[in-house]
């Protein structure tokens, strides 16, 4: 059965999914996840290089299970927030996680003055461009005060800024 968002959203609600900051999660969770949603452009073994890179990881688990996670790391002399990898479970989309996940990070980053979250996005990936920008994640064009670390982009990609 193919529910809408709000409806799964609905399903959701009896479910408790917890959303946690931490660096010691067991990368075979964070693999479980990200590995099935970047193959082919990730392998386990740059998955784990990428793993092994975020400086901030955000998890959501639901009991044992680890149903989406956000890697990400400091980025430059004005200490923004770059996300590398961000995704949920395919069986989990949909029900509002993903959302959930960034609000966290956003609410992180605004407690501790970090100016800025960066990352970047697939111009065809409409799902994510319309979570990134109901978040408030505006075009970023290099013009700002912050380019000066921000990581290289290729065709097709978006490269998307919230200020905080
Ligand atoms: C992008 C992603 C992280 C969103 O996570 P999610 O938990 O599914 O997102 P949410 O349930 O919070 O939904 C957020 C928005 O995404 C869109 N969306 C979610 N499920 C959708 C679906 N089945 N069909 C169309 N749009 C959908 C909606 O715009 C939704 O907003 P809404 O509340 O107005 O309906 C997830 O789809 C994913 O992991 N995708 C694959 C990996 C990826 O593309 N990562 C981002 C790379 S930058």
């Amino acid at each position: 059965m193919d529910l809408s968002s709000s409806e799964k959203g609905k399903q959701l609600s009896g479910r408790l999914i917890r959303i946690s900051r931490d660096r010691n999660y067991p990368v075979n969770d964070i693999e479980n996840v990200l590995l099935p949603l970047f193959q082919p452009a990730h392998t386990e073994e740059t998955l784990r290089v990428t793993i092994d890179s975020a400086t901030h990881i955000w998890c959501a688990y639901e009991n044992d299970q680890c149903l989406g996670c956000a890697l990400a790391s400091d980025i430059g002399s004005h200490r923004g927030l770059y996300v590398i990898l961000f995704g949920v479970s395919q069986s989990a989309q949909g029900f509002g996680i993903g959302t959930r996940i960034l609000t966290k990070m956003i609410k992180w980053c605004r407690k501790r003055r970090r100016p800025f979250i960066f990352l970047l996005t697939e111009s065809h990936n409409e799902r994510a461009l319309r979570l990134y920008r109901k978040a408030g994640f505006q075009k970023h064009s290099p013009s700002s005060i912050y380019d000066e670390p921000l990581p290289d982009y290729g065709d097709g990609v978006i490269p998307l800024m919230l200020l905080i």
